[in-house]
């Protein structure tokens, strides 16, 4: 193997005990959890990659600014501290603070979004998705085709296509588009980032349309490590510098923290331009649904952890490790043969489930497949990315068929070991040595009208 695991740039100060389950009592787990990862207990998960969303370890800077933090209703001081750090990170006039990403959309898309409009992205999250829609509006995802081909090793595999996108707001006319939203990294698509040329591109459409740029900045600071090292004119840019130039080419951008700011809970609205009317909308709309605009349904204590982690979440050595925790990973899957979203991206590995179960349909969920397997196997729970997880046509109500079949592993920020990523791996290299032998999926046997795999019954079809 020719990578080497980056050593972390920490030690360890708290640790957290962890069960390990027998392979009978996780068979009966998964069984009893209906065979949907997210109706399992967290206790009963060895090694939990369900996300890497709020599932960070803090450091002790943050855990210090817990016991700082002002509980003031209106202006705390953690709430100053909070803005001044995304101020200087982003170079926006306005930050607002909401408790998570999916408040972020809520509190925004319905002042640009209605029914009758679209809105295009490199590819839209899940939630992201449920917000246009909830507004009435229906979504496009525009990204690059070699972003289909899990095996296809070329950088920026997030970026949007740009000459669909013109193509796009030529066919619907532009004063039908509501909103671009560029995904920083592109999660769906297995964190694959956007290079800075891309954004450039895409923000000169949208400026030449008359159309507003939104950042879905869940992982801009990964998005700008990748920029970093594989741009060549910002091999000698600071990660911030990268940061500042990427969302200079945006209007707004909403964020979910609990993903590069490197905290448990809390999100992010910015609006660049100090005159801008979205930003007393966003003030009345987050009063109505999150709280006063100076703490946006956080506590004081996340403001003031938030406002630390943004800083360290922008570490150049942090980020040199944690991209090399997934590289390190997707080495020992390339030793193995094992197919994913290639080259590894931000977050996590999407492993191609496709691939390592031609025989089962998407009608089947080889995603899911995969997950459970993983979960019985070892303890690990992942989640599908896929056609389970898309769901069906909100117009017509058939299941959609998906671009990949992906299960994804994301790693927590900090937390696992390289003994841990070795346990996974090699739960992958046990699956794969026995799966020609699973023949048949999964089928639903009952699902919520959205969002339906965070709840979904299923059973395995013999
Ligand atoms: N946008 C992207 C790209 C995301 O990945 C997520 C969340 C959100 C928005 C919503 O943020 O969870 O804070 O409300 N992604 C998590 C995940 C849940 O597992 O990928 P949130």
């Amino acid at each position: 193997m020719a990578i080497k695991y980056i050593p972390e740039p920490f030690r360890i100060k708290s640790v957290e005990p962890l069960k390990i389950l027998s392979k009978e009592e996780r068979i009966q787990k998964i069984k009893e959890a209906k065979y949907n990862l997210f109706l399992l207990k967290g206790e009963d998960c060895y090694i939990d990659l369900l996300t890497d969303s709020g599932t960070n370890a803090m450091s002790q800077d943050q855990w210090a600014g817990v016991m700082r933090g002002d509980e003031a209703y209106a202006g705390a001081s953690s709430y100053y501290k909070l803005i001044e750090a995304g101020k200087d990170i982003f170079n926006y006039d306005y930050i607002q603070p909401v408790h998570q990403g999916r408040a972020g959309e809520k509190v925004l898309f319905p002042l640009l979004l209605g029914a009758g409009k679209l809105a295009i992205s490199n590819m839209f999250f899940d939630t992201t998705r449920a917000h246009v829609e909830l507004t009435g509006a229906r979504c496009i995802d525009c990204v690059v085709e070699a972003a289909k081909d899990p095996a296809r090793r070329i950088p920026f595999k997030g970026n949007m296509d740009v000459e669909r996108l013109e193509r796009l707001i030529g066919e619907h006319g532009a004063e039908n588009i509501g909103m671009i939203v560029m995904t920083i990294t592109n999660n769906s698509a297995g964190g694959q980032p956007v290079s800075m040329k891309n954004m450039r591109d895409v923000a000169a459409i949208a400026k030449k349309h008359h159309i507003l740029l939104n950042i879905d900045a869940a992982r801009y600071a990964e998005n700008a490590y990748f920029v970093q090292r594989d741009e060549a004119e910002y091999k000698n840019k600071s990660i911030k510098d990268i940061i500042r130039e990427m969302f200079s080419y945006a209007d707004t951008f909403t964020m979910s923290a609990k993903k590069d700011a490197i905290v448990n809970m809390g999100g992010l609205i910015g609006v660049k331009d100090a005159s801008s009317p979205l930003i007393i909308k966003t003030k009345a709309n987050c009063i109505c649904y999150e709280g006063f605009f100076t703490y946006g349904g956080l506590s004081g204590r996340d403001l003031e952890a938030m406002a630390i982690g943004l800083y360290e979440g922008i570490d150049n050595d942090y980020l040199r490790y944690r991209i090399g925790q997934i590289e390190y990973l997707a080495a020992r899957l390339d030793d193995a043969g094992i197919g994913y979203q290639s080259p590894a991206g931000g977050h996590g590995i999407f492993v191609d489930a496709a691939a390592m179960f031609p025989q089962i349909p998407y009608t089947e969920y080889p995603g899911q497949v995969l997950a459970v397997e993983l979960y019985k196997e070892a303890g690990i729970r992942s989640c599908d990315i896929g056609s389970y997880m898309l769901g069906n046509d909100p117009d017509t109500g058939k299941q959609l068929h998906a671009d990949f079949e992906f299960t994804r592993l994301a790693i927590p920020r900090r937390v696992y070991t390289q003994a841990h990523t070795d346990v996974m791996a090699d739960a992958l290299v046990e699956i794969k040595k026995r799966a020609s032998q699973i023949r048949r999926g999964y089928r639903i046997t009952w699902e919520p009208p959205i969002l339906r795999h965070f709840q979904a019954h299923l059973e395995p079809i013999c």
